[in-house]
Order: C-alpha cells, then sequence, then structure tokens
C-alpha cells in the first residue's frame, strides 16, 4: 500500500474573478505563466502533494504537478473540499492568487504549524488605519475613526495546519453559518493558538487590475532569480 503523504499543498483556485474582469483568476497569465502555475511551482518543492480545487468545467494546463477537485461557491467551500480530499498529516493552504512566494516563507509556515498546530504567514501593518465614515449622500468616503495600527498585522497565505485542527475549526464553522475570508481565522474561533509567521511584500494578492501590473513588473525579477 502507497503511505499516505505527510504534507499536502491545498490550492483554492476556484474563484471567478470578477474583480480582475479576465475570467477566473488562478488562469490569468503574468509573465507567461499563469498565476497557479506560480503558486504550484513555489510549493510543490516542500511538499508531498498539491491539490488544486478549480471552478468545474476547467482543467490544469499540462505539466502542472497537481491533483484536481471541483470547489466550492465560496472559498470556504473550496477550501473543505480540498481537506477532505487528502490524508496529510499536515495541510499548507496558499491562493493561487498569490503568486510570489519565497521558499522561506514556505519554510516558516510549514515548521511552526508543525510545532504549534496552526501558523500563518501575515505582516505588521505599515500604513495609518481608518475605518471610514458613513458616506454622506454619495458624496464619497470621509474620514471617521482612527485605529492605531499598533499590533494589527495584514493576513496573508499560505497557512500551515495539522490536518485534524483544520477538519475541526471547518466543521465548526459549517455548524455554526461562520464564513470567514482564510482558514486560521476558522482555528482561532476555537480557541486554538495560530502561530504569526513573517510573510512578505511579495506575497500581495492579485486582486483589482492595478494589481496585475505590479505583478508583471514583480515577475521579471522574481523570474530572473
Ligand atoms: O476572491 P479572493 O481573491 O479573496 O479569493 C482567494 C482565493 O480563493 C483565490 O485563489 C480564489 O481562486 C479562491 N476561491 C475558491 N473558491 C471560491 C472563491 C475563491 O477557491 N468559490
Amino acid at each position: 500500500m502507497t503511505p499516505a503523504p505527510r504534507v499536502a499543498a491545498l490550492i483554492p483556485a476556484a474563484g471567478s474573478g470578477t474583480r480582475l474582469g479576465l475570467g477566473p483568476k488562478a488562469f490569468v497569465e503574468v509573465a507567461g505563466a499563469s498565476l497557479l502555475a506560480r503558486s504550484v511551482a513555489a510549493l510543490a518543492p516542500h511538499v508531498d502533494e498539491v491539490v488544486v480545487a478549480l471552478p468545474a468545467g476547467w482543467t490544469l494546463p499540462p505539466g502542472v504537478p497537481a491533483r484536481v477537485v471541483v470547489g466550492g461557491p465560496t472559498r470556504q467551500n473550496s477550501v473543505r473540499l480540498l481537506l477532505e480530499a487528502t490524508q496529510a498529516e499536515v495541510v499548507l493552504v496558499h491562493d493561487a492568487a498569490r503568486p510570489f512566494l519565497p521558499a522561506e516563507v514556505v519554510r516558516a509556515v510549514l515548521s511552526a504549524a508543525q510545532d504549534l498546530g496552526a501558523a500563518t504567514a501575515a505582516l505588521p501593518v505599515a500604513d495609518t488605519l481608518v475605518r471610514a465614515g458613513p458616506d454622506q449622500a454619495g458624496a464619497g468616503q470621509r474620514w471617521g475613526e482612527p485605529t492605531p495600527r499598533e499590533g494589527l498585522w495584514a493576513v496573508q497565505t499560505p497557512q500551515g495546519f495539522r490536518h485534524g485542527v483544520l477538519r475541526e475549526a471547518h466543521a465548526r464553522a459549517q455548524d455554526d453559518g461562520y464564513v470567514a475570508t482564510d482558514d486560521a481565522g476558522l482555528v482561532a474561533r476555537l480557541g486554538e493558538p495560530v502561530a504569526l509567521v513573517p510573510g512578505d511584500a511579495r506575497l500581495f494578492k492579485v486582486t483589482a487590475p492595478g494589481d496585475l501590473a505590479l505583478a508583471t513588473a514583480l515577475a521579471a525579477v522574481w523570474d530572473a532569480g
């Protein structure tokens, strides 16, 4: 019998890419390689298997070393389906939309997840933060309440978990009808510890059209090095 994989990378890539407006975002190319292919290439050397969630009807391009499951209607559904598709003891969940993933971040998140049970890449917030006030009759956003940035981190992916910890977190979220934009938040709400591991500015999420220009500029340096 083939032994179960010890570490799996799970890549939710089933989003429709509405904000980018170019079809499913994971398949958008930057300097000749899709966001998905770049994410898979960054993770594959560190794990025993890679599983990706794709929109229904989509397939992986040839040469991308991963298994495929069909994703769900939300990111959280897609991750749950990915979790059900692997027996790995430790999983690394990474958004396809973050294609520039340094190896040292993968290693650090994996190591912290194995030690503590759950970990995420994250960066201390550098900008001044403010909550916008109410929109006054369509006049645009106005400065509302400033929010001290001390102690605040912006959460990225990858996020690493012992399989059982994340499975339990997803089951509880589903029972409670709780929806989050990431997985570490689901684990934290169970009272379990989550390590914050320094991420990287290059790990930004390609979301809006302007991010593509940034990604193209970065790809020139990334691909050369
Ligand atoms: O929309 P957003 O950029 O926050 O999505 C984060 C990641 O979750 C993307 O890689 C996207 O493809 C994935 N996703 C998914 N299934 C969905 C919605 C988003 O796998 N239903």
